[in-house]
Parts: C-alpha cells; sequence; structure tokens
C-alpha cells in the first residue's frame, strides 16, 4: 500500500545522507527495492527526474530506523524486514532459521531435470529452514506428496506459514526430528531428496561475517569439523530412505566435492556426478541408489 509521496530532489538528499552513517550501498539499494518498492528500473527513474514526485511503500522514517538497527549490530536486513526473496516468490525469514541463499535456488532446477518423467512420486527436503527448497518442489511437483524435516521447531513454524501462504493447495506434510529418523515408516519410498546441510567446518564460523556468524542459527552452519557430518549422515540415511532409482541431491562447501562424490561412489550409489554453481565451483552432488 501507498503511504508516502516524496519529491525525487529530497529522496536522493536523503539517500545519500544514510550512506554517509555507513554500511554497503548495494545492501542499503536492496532495503529500498524489498522494503519500499524503489526497484533498480524505478531508482534511476528518480535520477533522471530527480524534479518528479513518487510514492514509498513505507516512509522513510520506517527505512531509517531498520538501516540504523542494521549498523548498529550487523543484523541482517532480511531478518529486520522479515522478508526474502528466492526463485520467483518471496520468503518471510526470521533468527530461527538461514536466511535462503541465491546458490542453493539452482538444486531446484537440477532437481526437476532429474525427475521431469515422473507424474506423481515423494520427495523430502532435509533440514527445511525458512522452507525456500519444500516450496519450489510443492510449486513445481503439484502430484507428488512432500516431505520437509527440521531438527528446530522454529524453523518448521516458519516452513508451514510459508507454505500455508505461497502453495495453500499443497500436498506436504511436516517432520521435527533429525535428518532421515522422522521419515523411518516411509524409507525406501523416496523418488528425490534435497538437501542444503550445515557444511562449514567448525573451525571456520569464528571466521564468517558478522552478519551471518551473530545472528544465524549456529545448527544451520556449523557441520563439524570437517564440515561434512550432516552429509555423510544424509547419505548414509539414502541407502535405506530412497526408493530404487531414487535420486540425492545435496549442497555443500566450496572444496568438499571430490570428498563427498567419493563417498557417495564408496557406499555403492550409482550415477554420482556433480554440478557447478553460477561462479563455477563445484557446489552440488548427485547420486542415485541402486
Ligand atoms: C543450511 S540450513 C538450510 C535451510 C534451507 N533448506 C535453506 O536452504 O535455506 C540447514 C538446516 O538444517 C537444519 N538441521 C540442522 N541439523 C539438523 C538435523 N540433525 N536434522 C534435521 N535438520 C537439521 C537446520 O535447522 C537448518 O534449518
Amino acid at each position: 500500500m501507498v503511504v508516502n509521496s516524496i519529491s525525487g530532489n529530497t529522496f536522493l538528499h536523503w539517500r545519500r545522507s544514510m550512506m554517509l552513517k555507513g554500511g554497503r550501498k548495494v545492501d542499503f539499494d536492496w532495503l529500498l527495492d524489498i522494503a519500499a518498492g524503489v526497484s533498480w528500473r524505478k531508482l534511476q527513474n528518480i535520477i533522471l527526474n530527480p524534479d518528479k514526485c513518487f510514492s514509498l511503500e513505507i516512509p522513510i522514517e520506517e527505512i531509517e530506523v531498520i538501516w540504523e538497527s542494521h549498523l548498529k549490530d550487523n543484523t541482517p536486513l532480511q531478518y529486520l524486514i522479515s522478508k526474502c526473496p528466492w526463485r520467483d516468490f518471496e520468503l518471510e525469514v526470521s533468527a530461527h532459521a538461514l536466511i535462503p541463499r541465491q546458490e542453493t535456488e539452482f538444486l531446484i532446477d537440477i532437481a526437476l531435470k532429474k525427475v521431469d518423467n515422473i507424474n506423481a512420486g515423494r520427495w523430502a527436503d532435509l533440514g527445511t529452514g525458512s522452507g525456500p527448497i519444500a516450496i519450489s518442489l510443492a510449486k513445481s511437483l503439484p502430484n507428488w506428496k512432500g516431505h520437509a524435516v527440521d531438527i528446530s521447531k522454529g524453523a518448521l513454524q516458519l516452513a508451514k506459514r510459508n507454505l500455508e501462504i505461497l502453495v495453500p493447495q499443497s500436498n506436504v506434510k511436516f517432520f521435527l526430528g533429525d535428518w532421515w529418523e522422522p521419515l523411518e515408516k516411509l524409507w525406501g519410498s523416496f523418488d528425490l531428496v534435497l538437501s542444503n546441510p550445515p557444511y562449514i567446518p567448525s573451525d571456520l564460523i569464528e571466521d564468517l561475517e558478522p552478519v551471518v556468524k551473530n545472528h544465524e542459527p549456529l545448527i544451520a552452519l556449523d557441520g563439524g569439523e570437517d564440515g561434512m557430518n550432516a552429509s555423510r549422515k544424509i547419505i548414509l540415511g539414502a541407502l535405506n530412505g530412497l526408493a530404487k532409482g531414487g535420486w540425492l541431491i545435496l549442497e555443500h562447501h566450496y572444496d568438499q566435492s571430490e570428498k563427498i562424490t567419493s563417498f557417495m561412489k564408496n557406499i555403492g550409489m550409482e550415477e554420482v556426478s556433480f554440478e557447478k554453481d553460477l561462479s563455477g565451483i563445484k557446489r552440488y552432488a548427485i547420486c542415485r541408489r541402486k
């Protein structure tokens, strides 16, 4: 809803004054776009026509409060505005769950290609967080049965709310627990399992940016000594959990591809391969149960 009208000149002057307070311009412009409806295109229009008036979706005073909170203790803007755009939708986010990352978007494209010949199957999203993977699968595979698991109650509640709003007619159930465990009754029936597990080696957590390490849940980041504790558990579980011919697709840290794909091969998985992210980094490991 439009609540505020402002001249381009006043707005641009205010934007410059906000930048002098600190922070990254790219983050401030992201905030203007997502919270106040000033897209990059709209911003260029304002710069070209500074004498014209235009509308903001929230008052500048509110944007100022959000920006100052962000500068004060590095709270991620997504948590401050409770929103994060991801693929073709916008999620509610909170400090209960990781802020969905851009590289995870590609996991969905890889998965959809693998199962484009199956009209109705069963998928699971292990470690659903705020639910981005589950919601994408529910949207793209409407005839499938979906299962979203997380060990964090807060994350699971958030994912449920997001799914109810974004895909109200979906066939997705939520499970609280440790990776494959809460799905035990359905082991052997999953055609597709996706996971973006915590995969950062414990001793690297301290080196993360404050905006990440001081605010995002440790349980969503810390993958243990070599970063692969969760990945190994998920891959081993897939030996029983997947249906014959079912796919497992995992996101991992930038330097784990060889170790994870070797582990998949060593335990007897088939059609083991990897995919690179948009920066050319081997980021996704893929395998299939015999
Ligand atoms: C890296 S986050 C990914 C969240 C979401 N899938 C995404 O891509 O934004 C990992 C998720 O795994 C969950 N998790 C951590 N340990 C778990 C466990 N033992 N069993 C199930 N989920 C777990 C965390 O709570 C977190 O939500």
